[in-house]
């Protein structure tokens, strides 16, 4: 039987979007058609910036029903799961390297009730997330060292996004292959075509503002 293959997800990051306006920022997003809301959680010290904690997330959850798929940069993470999870996250992401245990991290994560996600670097070896795979709901794997938005696309890790895919298809789960940083029409179709199934783009969805978002997204759609 032919499998068809479904279009890629696209996840806007609202690291890219107007902070004086965010509620409405992701009320246009939703609208504009994006499957996820991603959102960068940064502690200044796993990574070098600051951005926004669960009382922001707290009081975006009414704007949107979509799924709110929060990527945390924050070293230890371990304490703040349950204040995410409170605040209206759907799935948490963090990296290996923010806590001593990351099984227990994940564990901890699907006691509240929520999706975990792995995330790696550019620099992390993929075995970080096959250790974790049949725990996982999603593999994030950054195309940038985190921390700022609007920086190029490493090509270096497309390989890891295949080799990433090829387990994921093994492991017979369902688990979402993401894409964060450096993301536009050309790198899009690269990742997309190593394997990847959920694009996350800042720059790439909020440039040009509100009356771009439909065309931005449908664009970064269309590389599939
Ligand atoms: C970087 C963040 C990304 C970033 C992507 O640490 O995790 O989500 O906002 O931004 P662009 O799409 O501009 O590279
Ligand atoms: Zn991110």
């Amino acid at each position: 039987m032919k499998t068809v293959k479904q279009p890629p997800r696209i996840a806007p990051s609202i690291l890219a979007a107007d902070f004086a306006a965010l509620g409405e920022e992701v009320r246009a997003v939703t609208a504009a058609g994006a499957d996820y809301i991603h959102i960068d959680v940064m502690d200044g010290h796993f990574v070098p910036n600051l951005t926004i904690g669960p009382a922001v997330i707290g009081a975006l959850r009414p704007c949107s029903d979509l799924t709110f798929d929060v990527h945390l940069m924050i070293s230890p993470v371990d304490p703040h799961i349950e204040a995410f999870a409170e605040a209206g996250a759907d799935i948490i992401t963090v990296h290996p390297e923010a806590g001593p245990h990351l099984h227990r991290t994940i564990q901890s994560i699907k006691a509240c009730g929520k999706k975990a996600g792995v995330s790696i670097n550019p620099a992390t070896p993929v075995a970080a997330a096959i250790e974790v795979l049949d725990e996982v709901d999603l593999v994030l794997v950054m195309s940038v060292n985190p921390g700022f938005g609007g920086q190029a696309f490493i090509s270096g890790v497309l390989a890891k996004i295949r080799a990433l895919r090829d387990a994921i298809d093994g492991s017979g789960r369902q688990i979402d292959l993401e894409v964060d940083g450096g993301i536009n029409g050309r790198t899009a179709s690269l990742a997309l075509e190593a394997g990847a199934d959920v694009l996350v783009a800042g720059t790439a969805v909020f440039g040009g503002g509100p009356e771009r978002y439909a065309d931005n997204i449908r664009e970064l759609r269309g590389r599939g």
